[in-house]
């Protein structure tokens, strides 16, 4: 059984309006999935489908046996999925601290001894846990609001575009320390413009293309792909790609 299993996914923001349009992915326990695909082919909606921020209109996500297909996002995050949006992904002027509390439903002992948990993992976190989360740069906001999403101690984290705006230094830098998280257990579907990137560190990926998944794969042969390069350096992606063929 697949850990994550989507199959005829729709929905979108408005009832009449579908943005994806039957979606088929899955994700197996431990691995990294990179969900691809030109600009507004609905990458993020589809996240946020599957996180319960949108109700679909129709279709089944199986997180391990249960549906939680029309589930709130809560729920779906107390069933062991994790959703780290692309904005807005942490309350700048809250501490980090502050910032790890509010990931967590429970209050109290399970709650501070996770936070130890993500401290060691991320020690600049602890380092800086007293201040506001808007002095972080980009990386480490980024790390933060993992960190965030991590609390309620996911088996599936799902990442909208954790790279985008950061220099490519510090997207590399991200790149190791999610597939660092990846090692200790916790599977990743992640959206990502730094197409190539990202699916150097994936096992396997999907390309989204007007709400449907166009392409699945294997990673590496989905990047050695003549189809899959022409998508993405022939269209809106090329800029993001630039530096990286
Ligand atoms: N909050 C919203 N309300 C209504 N329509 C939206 C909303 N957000 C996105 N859309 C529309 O949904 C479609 C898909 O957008 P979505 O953000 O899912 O694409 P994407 O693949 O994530 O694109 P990008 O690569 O630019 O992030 C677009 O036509 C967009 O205009
Ligand atoms: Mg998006």
């Amino acid at each position: 059984m697949s850990l994550l299993s989507v199959t005829d996914l729709r929905g979108g923001y408005v009832a009449a309006d579908e943005i994806v349009k039957g979606a088929a992915l899955h994700v197996e326990d431990g691995e990294i999935v990179s969900l691809i695909g030109p600009n507004g082919a609905g990458k993020s909606t589809l996240l946020k489908l599957i996180a319960g921020l949108l109700r679909p209109s129709g279709g089944h996500i199986h997180l391990g046996d249960r549906d939680i297909a029309g589930l709130g996002a809560p729920e779906i995050s107390g069933l062991g999925l994790s959703f780290v949006p692309q904005e807005r992904n942490v309350f700048g002027t809250m501490t980090i601290a502050e910032n790890l509390e509010m990931g967590s439903f429970t209050d109290g002992r399970h709650a501070r001894q996770r936070m130890a948990e993500l401290y060691e993992r991320f020690p600049m976190l602890a380092e800086k846990r007293r201040a506001a989360a808007r002095t972080l740069s980009g990386g480490q906001r980024q790390i933060l609001a993992m960190a965030i999403a991590l609390m309620n101690a996911p088996k599936l984290l799902l990442l909208d575009e954790p790279t985008a705006g950061l220099s490519p230094r510090a997207a590399e830098e991200l790149f190791g320390t999610i597939v660092a998280l990846n090692k200790t257990g916790v599977a990743i579907l992640m959206v990502e413009q730094n197409a190539l990137e990202a699916l150097a560190v994936s096992a396997r990926a999907c390309v989204l293309v007007q709400g449907r998944v166009e392409r699945e794969g294997r990673a590496a042969e989905l990047a050695s792909d003549p189809t899959v390069r022409d998508l993405f350096l022939g269209g809106k992606a090329q800029p993001m790609l630039a530096g990286t063929t």
